[in-house]
């Protein structure tokens, strides 16, 4: 890959690339700065998104309108693999938009009417750059799974066990899928990461409260495990 992009949501999400790129310039599209500079000698550009599908799709597009040939994700999520605990990491096989909701025209839950793909794949070799990264900083802590995405902040053992059970999603979060999408419509790569800062149940809000700079310092090693090696 010539040019890297890299996306985050929030501030904590984003905050090691802004103290470890070797920034070269900057520009502001619809609202986001784009960081560009050197990441271990790789070129990068950086950005947050800001948090929901939206504000994902509107930048990982000004994102490959700005020359990257490849999109990574880091950041933090809920867990909905009841095996995974909080620190613990997903990289993203495929992604689905969980509140995509056409049933009762006949559609199946996440699945967008009347188009081929709703749950977009993961670039394979993105994957397991991703994985082998991840046994080196955190073994036997990641898995490669599906991750859910909607514009809803999960708190509850009902919803959470439906992700699982329903949809057997890995963890849940707010922008992977919209992500996914935009790069599948661009024929650009893609892989999410995501640490784990909650379980997605009763305690998820204090726990995201207190886990979210821990679980991005995580995935934040991920990246920079897997520029280092690319
Ligand atoms: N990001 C981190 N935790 C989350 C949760 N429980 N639901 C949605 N997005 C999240």
């Amino acid at each position: 890959f010539k040019k890297i992009g890299i996306i985050g949501a929030m501030v904590e999400e984003i905050e090691l690339l802004h103290q470890h790129v070797d920034k070269t310039g900057s520009f502001t599209k619809a609202g986001i700065t784009y960081v560009e500079g050197k990441f271990h000698g790789r070129d990068v550009v950086f950005c947050k998104s800001g948090v929901g599908k939206v504000n994902a799709a509107v930048c990982t597009q000004l994102l490959i309108d700005a020359g990257v040939d490849c999109v990574l994700f880091t950041g933090v999520a809920g867990a909905v693999d009841p095996n995974l605990n909080i620190g613990d990491i997903v990289v993203s096989s495929s992604c689905l938009q969980h509140d995509m909701d056409v049933t009762p025209l006949g559609f199946a839950r996440g699945q967008i009417p009347f188009q081929e793909v709703s749950e977009w794949q993961a670039d394979a070799s993105l994957v397991e750059l991703a994985l082998a990264a991840s046994e080196r900083h955190f073994p036997g802590r990641s898995v490669k799974g599906k991750v859910l995405s909607g514009d809803q902040f999960i708190a509850s053992r009902d919803t959470v066990r439906s992700l699982y059970e329903d949809l057997g999603g890995a963890c849940a979060e707010m922008e992977g899928a919209a992500l996914a999408q935009v790069c599948a419509m661009n024929e650009i790569p893609y892989v999410v990461i995501r640490a784990m800062s909650d379980k997605a149940d009763g305690s998820a809000h204090v726990n995201f409260a207190e886990f979210t700079v821990e679980a991005s310092v995580n995935s934040h090693k991920i990246i920079d495990d897997m520029v280092q090696h690319m």
